[in-house]
């Protein structure tokens, strides 16, 4: 049976546009989604947008329009943007689709008919920007962490998710499945909150105060907004899309997430699963953040990065290859236009782009393009495919652990170890002897080989450039589930390969 897999981003705002945060995870998830099809396995990538709460309601009236109206403009924008990058989601969830608010409706009230929820009278620490309580002991110097802001002291009577209940068993569970968080900081970052007595979660709001929300179906005068309403969207767009069976998908369901929102994730989730009946999530990947060089990504500081602009000035591949390389998942990473200039230039230019380029002018120049036989074969062709066979082991070992710079750092290698084979066996050198000539159509047939490799490997990360290789190849480089194809004898003599066209054409430093 085909393994199933369930691959999410989280539910973006709808109060910001499209920006580089949101695009790295929205890459991420989308090399996940297209590495685990590679493998032959049956995905079902979700993405949306979480539309309901406080704020987007205050950033509507900013706008002077009303919440609806504001969130379908916001949230065609995003999946205009995803659709424009080729972001190969399989469904796109708003928290305002009907068939999302009646889950969470049916979600509330079973909890609510088991025990788990109750009304009371809280008052605490609220950030707005979080839209969660602190206690005094996550504050720092009174401020909320993420947004710098000193949180508003909210005092009202709501309804609680008797959410301490469940800390035990999600200390049994994440005891029997250590896997579960990943890397393994914010494992032991979660491990840390869990040593503290988790509080009770307060999950509606009064409609005196706030009408943007879902209606609770056991007392019509509140709402429940963003935690409550907008992490069921992973079971209830899963259902509602794939309909019977959809439980398949979530025996094996991969969050992806950065460090800010790891609390929802890893706490209110998983105990809200437990009080629904419904089993945990497989796992929760958690990625750092991308901060401008040394500040924050900010509009007043206007440095905001826009998926569409860089798509534009450089090619998406362009942009996914430096968002992946550049940030080891898991920790921080800086953003600069040199950094993404300079990485450009070295891996793109210089890399992989004048190395196809090279092998295939060759080709063109010597054989008008014909793929000559192997003739005698060498040690350094052995070499040169035993770095591809490492390359290709350790690339799907780390694309399978969500270490997407190590995959791209290891199919790097294998360039490498390409150029330095073009370097040694200098086929233009040989050439130049009339009896060394079948040697060259070997060489360029093994640099064929292992352009072919290249755009297999690459497919996940760089799906146009894969495609690009594949096209000038005229051969289909195969998933990576099949066999690799077979080096020495996959291009039939005589087959034709195009001539090169620029893949990253140099980008010059702008001068300050
Ligand atoms: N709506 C909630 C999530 C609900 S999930 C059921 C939310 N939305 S958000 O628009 O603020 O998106 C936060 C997410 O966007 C982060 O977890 C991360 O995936 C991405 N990023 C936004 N800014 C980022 C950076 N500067 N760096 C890396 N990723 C960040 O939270």
């Amino acid at each position: 049976m085909t393994s199933r897999v369930h691959l999410t981003t989280p539910l973006y705002y709808v109060n910001a546009e499209p920006h580089l945060g949101h695009t790295y995870t929205t890459v991420v998830v989308d090399t996940a989604a297209r590495f685990h099809r590679s493998m032959g396995r049956d995905v079902f990538f979700l993405t949306g947008t979480d539309e309901h709460g406080d704020k987007i309601a205050q950033a509507a009236a900013d706008k002077n329009c009303e919440p609806r109206a504001y969130a379908d403009r916001v949230s065609a924008l995003f999946r205009s943007t995803w659709d424009t990058c080729g972001i190969s989601y399989d469904h796109f969830v708003r928290t305002t689709d009907d068939y999302h608010v009646r889950f969470v409706q049916e979600m509330l009230q079973k909890i609510h008919d088991a025990g788990d929820i109750y009304f009371g009278e809280y008052g605490g620490k609220y950030c707005y920007g979080c839209e969660r309580f602190y206690a005094d002991r996550e504050l720092v110097n009174g401020k909320c962490p993420d947004h710098k802001t000193e949180p508003a002291f909210i005092s009202e009577k709501n309804y609680f998710f008797r959410m301490s209940r469940y800390q035990q068993p999600l200390l049994d569970y994440l005891a029997a499945n250590p896997e579960t968080v990943s890397p393994v900081g914010y494992r032991n970052e979660l491990m840390g909150l869990l040593r503290e007595p988790l509080e009770d979660l307060c999950i509606s709001r009064p409609k005196s105060r706030l009408t943007w929300g879902i209606e609770l179906p056991f007392d019509r005068e509140y709402v429940t907004y963003v935690w409550f309403d907008a992490l069921v969207n992973y079971v209830s767009a899963l259902a509602h899309a794939k309909g019977e069976g959809w439980e398949q998908y979530w025996d094996n369901a991969h969050h992806y997430v950065a460090k800010d929102i790891l609390k929802p994730h890893a706490v209110f989730w998983p105990t809200m699963l437990m009080a629904a009946g419904l089993p945990v999530y497989r796992a929760l990947h958690v990625h750092g953040y991308w901060n401008m060089g040394e500040s924050k990504m900010s509009k007043s500081l206007g440095n905001v990065i826009r998926p569409l602009e860089m798509r534009e000035r450089f090619g998406m591949d362009g942009f996914r290859y430096f968002l992946l390389r550049e940030m080891a998942f898991g920790n921080d990473a800086a953003f600069t236009e040199d950094a993404f200039i300079t990485r450009f230039n070295a891996d793109l230019s210089n890399g992989i782009g004048n190395l196809v380029s090279r092998v295939l002018a060759m080709q063109q120049r010597y054989f008008e393009g014909a793929v000559q036989s192997v003739a005698n074969t060498e040690q350094a062709d052995a070499d040169l495919e035993a770095a591809f066979a490492e390359a290709e082991r350790r690339a799907i070992d780390a694309y399978e652990n969500s270490q997407y710079h190590i995959a791209l750092e290891e199919i790097w290698k294998a360039v490498a170890a390409c150029d330095k084979y073009i370097v040694e066996m200098a086929p233009f050198r040989l050439w130049k002897q009339e009896e060394a000539r079948p040697r060259v159509g070997t060489i360029l047939h093994l640099l064929c080989d292992a352009l072919r490799h290249l755009a297999r490997l690459i497919a996940p990360a760089m799906p146009e450039t894969s495609a690009k290789i594949a096209s000038m190849l005229d051969a289909d480089p195969g998933r990576l589930a099949d066999r690799a194809p077979a080096w020495r004898t996959s291009f039939r003599e005589g087959h034709v390969v195009k001539a090169p066209e620029p893949l990253f054409p140099r980008v010059e430093v702008p001068k300050s």
